[in-house]
């Protein structure tokens, strides 16, 4: 019956069955059981501090939390959808343990307040795993880089083969991306450590409560400073949806290339049967399920973070229900992320590479013709007119099936004077990627150094 709402009070009419399912977020928000309790745990000691509830009340409102808290782990607590969210639910539980001290808990202190706290408390949690899996997954990528400093493959700008590069500095170009994805989920961290504990429904209350304390109680930097704000922002939920996409687009684009390089085509890896799929029709079947999921999964996560622009879009100050969506999106968006991360830090060490069809690759496609232009640019050829010889070359080739290096002394007397088969004889894909050793180039000693960097990088944190 209404009456038994925590909020009842001014109801004559009990809630309607189809409201009480649809209102209800304790399936989504029972996970932040511990941050709920954490927050009310504070809650209860600053109004103890402050004299608003009696030393027996806190005592004994403590000693029920710890009590609810157990419940719950030990699965006796069986949530209410009548009782809508995870903060009413252990409030009724609480107030059902201990009477009247239970209901006093909620002095000066909304749910408006409390979700944003538990919000904060339980994401800041979650960011800091997401930091640690992106953290293992580059020192595994700088492993694989480490084993394939020299391992040659072609480097491609439109997909079509473009300079030879080594797998070693294609692994570590997703380091760097790992690396500000990191970062961007340490810069939410911190711009969301700050303390909605107190802002209450909106407009702060009329006790005298320390915010301070709770806040610092609670790990955070400091309380927020403007109630209304404070209730109503979930920026930092926007933020972290925003860096899980981001790294999800990250790790989808690495997806693509596993399931190019793992096709009969490519054949330049094959991964784990471990981690692959076969074909309930064609038995020769092999697929990169998991990478495919992966790739998939970007989509289910940006769609979480585009949900959560456009609800908040148009939303007027404060608090209004249509947050209550924002959890569902954030929840699933970074449970996707972090088995995203954690399928591929699992799968990659099983990686097999065929070294020899990625060279093969390097090698065909005339891959080392930038490096002829540059021979003939020392030899004093203006680039533009380089590039032209080279354009010539290459189309001698074509039409002789040839590769670049096979070039004779009549054929480059026939394409250009300037063209001296000494140059077309010291291509090599070898000489291509050895020679692109400066910062950020693809050379086998750049890679090692660069590894060098990362293991003491990754090392320290
Ligand atoms: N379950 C609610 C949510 O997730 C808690 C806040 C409800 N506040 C309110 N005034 N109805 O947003």
């Amino acid at each position: 019956m209404a009456k038994e709402k925590l909020w009842g009070g001014r109801f004559a009419q009990a809630t309607d069955e189809l409201v009480e399912q649809f209102n209800a977020s304790i399936d989504v928000d029972a996970r932040m059981y511990a941050e709920d309790i954490e927050g009310s745990r504070a809650h209860a000691r600053m109004l103890g501090r402050q004299g608003i509830l009696s030393d027996e009340d806190v005592a004994a409102i403590l000693q029920g939390l710890d009590t609810v808290q157990a419940e719950i782990e030990a699965g006796d607590l069986t949530f209410s959808v009548a009782l809508e969210d995870v903060h009413m639910n252990i409030e009724a539980r609480l107030t059902e343990l201990i009477g009247d001290a239970g209901k006093r808990l909620h002095t000066g202190r909304s749910r408006n307040d409390q979700v944003a706290t538990d919000t904060r408390l339980y994401l800041r949690r979650r960011c800091d795993e997401i930091i640690a899996q992106i953290r293992r997954l580059q020192s595994v990528l700088v492993t694989l880089a480490q084993t394939h400093a020299d391992t040659i493959m072609p480097g491609f700008t439109h997909l079509q083969t473009a300079q030879p590069v080594t797998l070693g500095h294609h692994l570590l170009a997703y380091t760097e991306m790992l690396h500000r994805d990191a970062g961007r989920f340490a810069d939410a961290r911190a711009r969301m450590n700050q303390c909605p504990l107190g802002s209450a429904a909106l407009a702060g209350t009329t006790f005298a409560i320390d915010r301070e304390m709770t806040a610092a109680a609670l790990g955070f930097d400091q309380p927020c400073q403007n109630s209304l704000d404070a209730v109503s922002d979930r920026d930092f939920i926007i933020e972290l949806l925003s860096a899980a996409a981001i790294t999800s687009v990250h790790l989808s684009r690495f997806s693509e290339e596993l399931i190019l390089w793992m096709s009969a085509q490519f054949g330049f890896v094959e991964l784990p049967d471990a981690y692959c799929t076969g074909s309930s029709i064609m038995p020769q079947k092999k697929n990169p399920d998991m990478p495919e999921l992966v790739r998939g999964k970007s989509g289910r996560i940006i769609g979480g973070l585009v949900a959560m622009l456009v609800t908040l879009k148009s939303l007027p100050l404060a608090y209004n229900k249509d947050m209550q969506e924002d959890k569902g999106a954030v929840f699933d968006a970074l449970d996707q992320l972090q088995g995203c991360l954690a399928i591929f830090t699992a799968m990659l060490p099983g990686m097999k590479v065929h070294e020899e069809a990625m060279r093969r690759a390097a090698a065909a496609g005339f891959a080392t013709a930038t490096d002829l232009a540059d021979a003939l640019v020392r030899a004093g050829v203006p680039f533009r007119e380089a590039h032209a010889i080279v354009g010539k070359s290459v189309a001698w080739c074509i039409e002789h099936d040839i590769e670049l290096h096979e070039l004779d002394a009549t054929a480059c007397a026939a394409i250009d004077a300037r063209l001296q088969p000494a140059m077309v004889s010291a291509l090599s894909v070898d000489a291509c990627v050895r020679a692109r050793d400066h910062v950020g180039g693809t050379a086998p000693d750049q890679v090692r150094k660069q590894v060098r960097w990362w293991k003491e990088r990754l090392d320290e944190v």
